[in-house]
C-alpha cells in the first residue's frame, strides 16, 4: 500500500538530512513549504513530494504536515490520580501538610500497589489513546512508582505491556531512584537499584534518577552514571526543579543523554550544558502546574543547547498529556518561535529516546510517521486549548483520524 500527502500549505523538514538532533540555535533553518509527500509500501518516507496513483490519498490542502510528535518524558503507566492534592496544592495547603495526608509521589506508589494489572492498563491505554489524539505517535514510559525491586520491575513489565497493546510505538526508561522508599536510606537503596538493574535492563534502554534535597544527591547521580555506562544504558536525570543542585557538571561527565527540568539550573551551568551532546528537556507543563521558576529556555538556545519539550505527565505535578497544549505554553513562557517549539517535540525529542535515524522528521528513508493539523503550524502554540490535530499517521497508516477531517483520506 502506497500513499500520497497532496497539497499541504505547509511541510516541516529538516535543512540537512541524517541529522541525529538540531541544536535549538539553527531552527531557523527548518522549512515550512508547501507540497506533499509520497510513503511507500514500507510505510518509509519514499520522496517528497505526492504521487497520482497511490493506494490512499490524503488531501492536505490548507493543514500542516509535521513529523509525528514524540514525547520523551512521561510517567506512564501509573493508577488513578491526585486531584484532591491539586485542590490542596493551589488553595494554599503546605507541602509538609500534603505530604503528611498521603500525598506526593508515596501516594501513587500507593495506588499502583494497590490497582491490579488490567486496571494500570487499562488506564494508561486511555491515556496512551488520548495522546495519540493530540498528534504524539510514539512516547516514552517510566517506571517509578514502584519504590520497591518487585514494585519497579512490575512497572516495567506493565510498561512493555503497554506498548504492545496502544497505536504508538513506545519506549522504556527504568526510573529507579524517584523516591527514597520507606526503611531505606539512599545509599542503601542504591544498593538495590545496582542489583536490579540487569533485570531492568531487559525491559528499559535509559536509567532516571530524581536528584533533589528531597530525593537523592550528586553522589547518587554519579554512581547512576557509572551504572549506565557499566550496563550500556542511557541516563536521563530530573534535575534543578526546585533546588540549584548543580547536577548538571555531574551529569555531563557522565554524558547524559538528557537532562530534564532545569527550572531551577544555575546559570554557571548553561554554556557548558549548550556544548553537549546532552539534551534539554524542558517540561513547562510542571512549571505551571506548580508555579515553579521557569527555565532559562532562551539562555539555553544561545549556549547552543539541544532543546527538548515534553509533557512530564503524570498524576503529580504535570496531569497534562497533549503536546500542543505543552508547544503553546512553552512558546509564551520561554518565548520560543514556532519553529523552535516544533523541534522540540520532533527531531530533539527522537534524539532523547534514541530513535532519531528512525523518525522525528520528515525525510526520504525514515518511518513515515505523520501528523495532519487542521491549519498552518504557527496555530499550534497561537490557539492554546484546541486540539490542531487531524489525524495521524505511524508507518503511514492513519491511526487517527478526526471525523471532520475524515473527508480528506480517499482509498482508490
Ligand atoms: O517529573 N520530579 C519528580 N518526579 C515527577 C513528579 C512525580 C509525582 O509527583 O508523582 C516529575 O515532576
Ligand atoms: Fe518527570
Amino acid at each position: 500500500m502506497t500513499t500520497s500527502f497532496d497539497n499541504a500549505a505547509q511541510v516541516v523538514t529538516p535543512p540537512e538530512p541524517n541529522l541525529p538532533y538540531l541544536r535549538a540555535n539553527r531552527a531557523g533553518e527548518l522549512h515550512l513549504d508547501p507540497g506533499g509527500i509520497t510513503v511507500g509500501e514500507d510505510g518509509r518516507i519514499a520522496m517528497l513530494e505526492p504521487t497520482s496513483n497511490a493506494n490512499i490519498h490524503v488531501d492536505a490542502t490548507g493543514c500542516a504536515l509535521l513529523p509525528g510528535l514524540v514525547d520523551c518524558h512521561t510517567h506512564l503507566p501509573f493508577a488513578g490520580w491526585r486531584a484532591q492534592e491539586y485542590d490542596m496544592k493551589v488553595t494554599g495547603v503546605p507541602y509538609e501538610q500534603i505530604a503528611k495526608a498521603g500525598g506526593g509521589i508515596a501516594s501513587s506508589a500507593r495506588a499502583l500497589r494497590e490497582t491490579p494489572d488490567d486496571g494500570v492498563l487499562s488506564q494508561a491505554r486511555g491515556l496512551a489513546g488520548e495522546m495519540l489524539e493530540h498528534g504524539t505517535t510514539t512516547f516514552e514510559c517510566k517506571s517509578g512508582y514502584g519504590l520497591s525491586r518487585e514494585g519497579e520491575l512490575r512497572s516495567l513489565k506493565l510498561a512493555t505491556e503497554l506498548g504492545r497493546s496502544v497505536e504508538q510505538p513506545t519506549t522504556r526508561t527504568a526510573l529507579l531512584a524517584h523516591a527514597i522508599p520507606t526503611g531505606y536510606t539512599a545509599d542503601a537503596w542504591m544498593d538495590e537499584v545496582e542489583a536490579m538493574i540487569p533485570e531492568a535492563a531487559e525491559y528499559a534502554t535509559a536509567l532516571d534518577i530524581f536528584v533533589e534535597s528531597i530525593a537523592f544527591g550528586l553522589e547518587h547521580l554519579d554512581r547512576m552514571g557509572e551504572l549506565a555506562d557499566k550496563n550500556h544504558l542511557l541516563l536521563r536525570a530530573h534535575v534543578e526543579q526546585f533546588s540549584t543542585m548543580r547536577s548538571v557538571p555531574v551529569a555531563l561527565r557522565h554524558n547524559a543523554r538528557s537532562l530534564d527540568h532545569l527550572s531551577a539550573i544555575h546559570p554557571d551551568d548553561i554554556t557548558p550544558l549548550g556544548a553537549s551532546t546532552t539534551a534539554a528537556v524542558l517540561l513547562p507543563g510542571a512549571e505551571f502546574m506548580g508555579v515553579e521558576a521557569t527555565a532559562p529556555a532562551r539562555a539555553l538556545i544561545d549556549a547552543g543547547a539541544i532543546v527538548v519539550l515534553a509533557t512530564d505527565a503524570n498524576p503529580g505535578t504535570s496531569p497534562i498529556f497533549s503536546l500542543p497544549l505543552i508547544v503553546g505554553l512553552a512558546v509564551r513562557k520561554y518565548g520560543l518561535s514556532a519553529r523552535e517549539a516544533l523541534l522540540a517535540v520532533t527531531l530533539n525529542a527522537a534524539y532523547v529516546l534514541d530513535l532519531s535515524s528512525e523518525l522525528g522528521s520528515i525525510e526520504p528513508g525514515k518511518r513515515a510517521d505523520l501528523v495532519l493539523l487542521d491549519a498552518p503550524a504557527e496555530h499550534v502554540a497561537y490557539r492554546l486549548g484546541h486540539n490542531p490535530v487531524a489525524a495521524a499517521f505511524v508507518a503511514g497508516e492513519p491511526i487517527h483520524v478526526r471525523p471532520d477531517a475524515a473527508w480528506r483520506i480517499t482509498r482508490r
